[in-house]
């Protein structure tokens, strides 16, 4: 399946990046976070689920609940996690606006309720907590699942565009 891409290079080895916590507090209160592992520099969530829960197999195997914050692995797998969200119903999803590709159309243009595009790129986070010496890379965009999430973007006050879609 085709991805969505991955962070530039910011010349330092980390492969973790962190949702910026100016971000996370225009968006939250969440009830959960399914990916963020320990030791984390702040919480995303009321609840978190890292690569170790569910005997090891990680977030996408425990039961989700309440609204849910989704800013998953960069890997192969990112189109497994934007499946989960729009399963449960209930999540905001933060990943690139690659917006061609298979994944994007069968996981966000034909499912989610909602989307968020930024003006200009994000900065995301080191695990230390420290800022990224660059920006992501690429455009990022919030994906939102189901009418809770999708008045938390809109009534978040971020600057950007926001776009609704008939998806049931
Ligand atoms: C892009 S970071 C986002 C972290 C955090 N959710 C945030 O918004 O800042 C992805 C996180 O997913 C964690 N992770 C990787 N594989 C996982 C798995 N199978 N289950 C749960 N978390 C996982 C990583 O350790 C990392 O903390």
């Amino acid at each position: 399946m085709a991805g969505m891409g991955t962070h530039q290079k910011a010349g330092n080895g980390e492969k973790i990046w962190l949702t910026p916590p100016d971000l996370i507090n225009a968006l939250g209160p969440f009830d959960l976070d399914p990916c963020f592992s320990n030791p984390r520099p702040w919480a995303t969530a009321n609840e978190h689920f890292g690569p170790e829960s569910a005997g090891g197999f990680g977030g996408l195997f425990e039961d989700w609940f309440g609204l849910v914050w989704c800013n998953p692995p960069y890997d192969q797998d990112a189109g497994k996690w934007l499946s989960k969200c729009a399963d449960h119903g209930s999540a905001i999803a933060l990943v690139f606006a690659r917006t061609e590709t298979e994944q994007f159309h069968r996981q966000i243009w034909e499912r989610a309720t909602g989307l968020f595009f930024f003006e200009g790129r994000l900065t995301f986070c080191y695990p230390n907590g420290s800022l990224a010496s660059a920006n992501g890379g690429a455009p990022s965009v919030l994906v939102c699942y189901g009418e809770a999430a999708f008045d938390r973007v809109y009534n978040a006050g971020l600057r950007g565009k926001m776009i609704r879609l008939r998806n049931a």
